[in-house]
């Protein structure tokens, strides 16, 4: 069965006519008879080129916290677009909107605007590693910090048996093509394993610039940290005069306003934010506290980008947090994602299935296997099988989690009760159907 429907797969044909697989990000492709075209996405839907409508769960890899085509974010990224785009200098839009922005992150002294999530880490680690003079990074296993070579090492893309000993892990390249030097410098830790942590920093401390955490394990199931993690890493990096970075790209401006920093009241000296940070739209931001802001504002430490503070960039960042600063989304979102985890968890419970839900409303996994997963090695145990057998079925029925199970279901705003009824019962459908061989 495919779920390309006759004009999908002609687009799909004239897709991988122009480009590889026909896809411009590799986690888009689903083979040649599974991958989507859409044609447009309004609210918590998007429509294939059929004009086929799916309830959204992969919101764009999680960005569209106010759901798509949102008219307040759209007028306000129509109206700066019409007055210059790119300028070689600072921009009043940029201005207005970094003001909104450190209005929720209080905690910070200095930020930046950059485009990506993969360009803000990136900065953020030049950015410690000038800062202390060290070379080594923790990161933390199944951990995804975008695409550049310095942390694509042990992702949830790696087999969790190539990872080595909890108490001398092995970081493993996630793709060919980084040069070999880059690995000695990654330090992976098991998620939730401070006991490893201390390890690391036992052995090497005075070498470790910085360690970069998801504060959620949002590219893992959506883990959460279990209680003193966060801590934990808070104080090992203020004893050793390393920095702690929280890579808040997904859980910033989605999981709490001012994100994993003030749900769990624990403070980095520098965060990347971006995804639900523009609501779809290309924006992204560092933030720093102390000292290190003086590593940008003294120079020495380089950090540029043509594209960076763009108007369309800002504007969609400041109409969305403007929203998002009363309140109603974040609460919508969490009531709808609460929802849908309880009825997961009933549905499992009912037919038989073990397996829990896990992460935060805002985005939450589907973990099927047994007990409660703390970190990415015990993925080992997950039934992708049944997931991915389940998950197509969903998406053939009109319902689209990410088919791979690691990747959080993301929820947004323009989700609502009727949504939720028709996900759960095409999930029970689709689970019974999987469970039953058909
Ligand atoms: C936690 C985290 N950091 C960084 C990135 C990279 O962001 P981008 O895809 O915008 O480069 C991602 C992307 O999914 C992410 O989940």
């Amino acid at each position: 069965m495919s779920l390309q429907g006759p004009d999908t797969a002609d687009w799909y044909r004239r897709a991988s006519a122009v480009l590889i697989n026909g896809v411009s990000s590799q986690f888009r492709y689903w083979g040649p008879d599974d991958t989507l075209v859409i044609e447009r996405g309004e609210g918590a839907y998007v429509y294939d080129m059929d004009g086929k409508r799916y309830i959204d769960y992969q919101l764009g890899f999680g960005p569209v916290i106010l759901g798509h085509g949102h008219e307040p974010v759209v007028r306000a990224v129509r109206e700066a677009a019409g007055a210059g785009v790119s300028f070689a200098m600072t921009q009043r839009r940029e201005v207005e909107a970094a003001e909104v922005i450190r209005g929720v992150l209080t905690w910070a002294d200095g930020m930046r605007f950059t485009n990506t999530g993969t360009e803000a880490t990136m900065h953020s680690l030049r950015l410690a590693r000038g800062y202390t003079g060290r070379d080594l990074v923790v990161k933390f296993e199944g951990g995804y910090h975008g695409m550049h070579d310095y942390l694509l090492f042990s992702t949830a893309g790696v087999a969790p048996d190539s990872l080595g000993s909890r108490f001398r892990p092995i970081p493993v390249q996630s793709s060919s093509g980084i040069p070999e030097a880059i690995r000695s410098y990654i330090r992976p830790v098991p998620y939730n394993d401070l006991a490893a942590a201390e390890r690391a920093f036992r052995d090497e401390g005075h070498r470790i610039a910085a360690v970069i955490v998801e504060p959620t394990l949002s590219n893992a199931f959506g883990l959460m940290p279990v209680p003193g993690f966060l801590e934990g890493l808070r104080r090992l990096c203020d004893e050793n005069g390393a920095l702690l970075v929280f890579d808040e790209v997904k859980t910033g401006f989605r999981i709490s306003l001012g994100g994993a920093q003030e749900l769990f009241g624990v403070t980095p000296d520098i965060a990347t934010y971006a995804k639900a940070l523009g609501n779809g739209f290309p924006v992204a931001a560092v933030a720093t506290k102390g000292e290190v802001t003086e590593g940008w504002a003294k120079g020495g430490i380089a950090q540029a980008g043509t594209y960076s503070g763009n108007s369309v960039g800002v504007a969609a960042a400041r109409a969305t947090v403007e929203e998002l600063k009363t309140g109603e989304p974040l609460a919508r979102v969490e009531k709808v994602g609460t929802s849908l985890m309880e009825g997961i968890d009933g549905i499992l419970k009912d037919q038989g299935v073990e397996g829990t839900t896990t992460g935060h409303p805002a985005m939450f996994s589907v973990f099927l296997g047994k007990g409660d997963p703390r970190d990415f090695r015990d993925a080992a145990g997950h039934d992708s099988h049944l997931y991915d057998d389940t998950c197509f079925k969903m998406i053939a029925k009109g319902v689209m989690p990410c088919p791979d199970a690691l990747e959080p279901w993301f929820v947004s705003a323009a989700h609502d009760e009727e949504d939720v009824a028709t996900t759960l019962q095409v999930f029970e459908e689709s689970l019974a159907e999987t469970l039953a061989g058909k």
